[in-house]
């Protein structure tokens, strides 16, 4: 039986890099619960975990010993994609997990002459299983981001609601453009969303309107509260929205999917 949608069955996927080199600003939990509620609304979704210290794998609930072939192994080569593809818990949501070992692919990779593609040459024809792939990048601009930018059709950049929000931003941006020019012409920020806002603090409005004056509609409506059920839940080993459904950090996320969903069907008419 097919089901008409609206949208053909099989299409490529959209590579999507979750980037900002500005540490914990909400880059892994973006991924977590994005991915969560893309794969809710029957997305197929694969999760890159392109951070040494696999945030995203633990959040998915994927323990240290389950994490033998990953996306160390990818980039250096030693084995195919699907081999460091594991299943979560969750219905349509794949993981290519990470470990330390990834903080050596840097060094190891250093004097090899494709080493910002090895992630495209990995991921090129590997993906017809997926709507959406989401990787999950580490606070830094180096190897590993630029990987994931090359790979990548769209970065998503979170912003955490504080004073240096801003701070660094021009740097992603000058780096984003650098590789549009230089690898991956179509690469462009799918969006920017604001996270860890708190409505009690002044502050939180002032760098939200800072950042809308500054990126206009790049920046989506959605504004991911501070949440303490956000917090705990990679603790446990799941996405806030199987956590705590209900919580407003759940909420935000659901709708900050819907978003992507909308911004993502008006790019491709
Ligand atoms: N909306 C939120 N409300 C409360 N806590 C949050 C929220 N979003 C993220 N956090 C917490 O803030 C910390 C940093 O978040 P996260 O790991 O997602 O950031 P990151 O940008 O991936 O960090 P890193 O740069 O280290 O990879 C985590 O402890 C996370 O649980
Ligand atoms: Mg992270």
């Amino acid at each position: 039986m097919t089901i008409d949608i609206g949208v053909p069955m099989t299409k490529a996927p959209r590579l999507i890099a979750i980037a900002n080199q500005k540490g914990g600003v909400g880059k892994t939990t973006t991924v977590i619960n994005l991915a969560t509620a893309l794969a809710a609304v029957r997305k197929r979704v694969l999760v890159i975990d392109l951070d040494p210290q696999g945030n995203a794998s633990t959040g998915l609930g994927l323990g240290q010993g389950d994490r033998r072939l990953n996306a160390y192994h990818v980039l250096i080569g030693s084995v195919p994609l699907g081999e460091a593809v594991t299943a979560t818990a969750i219905p349509g949501l794949d993981l290519v997990p990470a470990d330390v070992d990834l903080s050596g692919a840097e060094i190891e990779l250093a004097g090899v002459d494709d080493r910002l593609h090895r992630l495209k040459a990995a991921l090129d024809g590997e993906l017809d299983d997926y709507d959406y792939v989401l990787m999950d990048c580490p606070p830094a601009l180096g190897l590993l981001t630029v990987n994931a930018f090359i790979a990548a059709h769209a970065v998503l950049v979170p912003l955490e609601c504080e004073f240096f929000a801003l701070e660094g931003v021009s740097h992603l941006v000058r780096t984003i453009e650098r590789i549009k020019k230089s690898h991956n012409p179509n690469l462009d920020i799918q969006g920017i969303v604001l996270t860890k806002f708190d409505r009690r603090n002044n502050l939180s409005d002032e760098v939200a309107n800072d950042v809308r004056a500054h990126f206009g509609d790049k920046v989506y409506e959605t504004v991911i509260p501070r949440n303490v059920r956000v917090a705990e839940a990679p603790s446990h080993g799941k996405p806030v929205l199987l956590y705590d459904k209900g919580c407003a950090g759940s909420q935000a996320y659901i709708h900050l999917a819907g978003e992507v969903l909308r911004r993502e069907r008006s790019l491709a008419a």
